[in-house]
């Protein structure tokens, strides 16, 4: 892991931008992290990762601060608004030197209302400013990142079309108790990218539930995990 990747920090509510009920998608960034880099390995450079339930954008932003360079591309969507409008501004943050002037400002401006709320937000900014280099090199690596809402079946012909090359997708299931799943079910949603011929890679974190629905076969590892979390992973031969 590289060492500056801090988890903690990418945790939900303290480096990156929320936005109202964001609270109930918080996602690990330890699992994010391990699910990028399992899609980077595999792309080396050569596809387009998309997270196609984006949120608050914890797995485009770790893809875009670390791994900018093992994707063409980085294609995050979501069927909320102010879910889409926080992924802009996070990747923007992981990746531009101006925007993250703006989240320091933002978050040192977060102090002065008790001592345990100054530290907490003065390890933000630090960890911010260690980040520095980071943010400037992922800048240089000129990718292009398309944000957009959208929902996830319908955001995938536009994609496959548009793209020009694999699509690897990585994401984190809507669940049902702070995000419910709108349109087709999510089987319906996952057989549609296997049957699209660009999709190269698919990496979701769902609920045993879901795990339940999806289908197995050749190049599919399915397993249950920690927290009532489930794991779904295909990988075109
Ligand atoms: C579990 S959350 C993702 C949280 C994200 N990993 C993060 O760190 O913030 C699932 C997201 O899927 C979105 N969503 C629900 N149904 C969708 C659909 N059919 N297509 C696209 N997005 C959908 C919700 O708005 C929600 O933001």
């Amino acid at each position: 892991m590289d060492p500056h990747f801090e988890p903690e920090y990418f945790a939900h509510g303290r480096l990156l931008w929320r936005f109202e009920g964001s609270d109930a998608v918080r996602f690990s960034p330890r699992l994010a992290w391990g699910m990028v880099e399992g899609a980077a390995e595999i792309s080396a450079g050569a596809g387009w990762l998309w997270d196609p339930f984006s949120g608050a954008g914890l797995i485009p932003a770790v893809a875009r601060a670390f791994f900018a360079s093992a994707f063409v591309g980085i294609a995050a969507s979501d069927a909320s608004l102010a879910a889409v409008e926080t992924t802009v501004k996070n990747l923007a943050l992981v990746s531009d030197l101006e925007a993250a002037a703006k989240r320091l400002a933002h978050v040192r401006g977060l102090r002065g209302q008790n001592p345990k709320s100054d530290r907490r937000w003065g390890e933000v900014a630090a960890y911010l400013e260690r980040l520095l280099p980071n943010i400037e090199a992922a800048a240089s690596i000129a990718r292009e990142a398309r944000v957009e809402c959208a929902l996830a079946h319908e955001q995938l012909p536009r994609l496959a079309g548009e793209a020009g090359a694999a699509l690897y997708i990585v994401g984190d299931a809507p669940y049902g108790r702070g995000s419910e799943l709108l349109g087709p079910p999510i089987d319906a949603i996952v057989q549609g990218w296997v049957d699209e011929p660009s999709v190269a890679y698919v990496d979701l974190v769902c609920t045993p539930q879901q795990l339940a629905t999806l289908s197995a076969g050749e190049g599919v590892t399915a397993r249950s995990g920690r927290g009532g979390r489930a794991r779904w992973t295909y990988v075109r031969a």
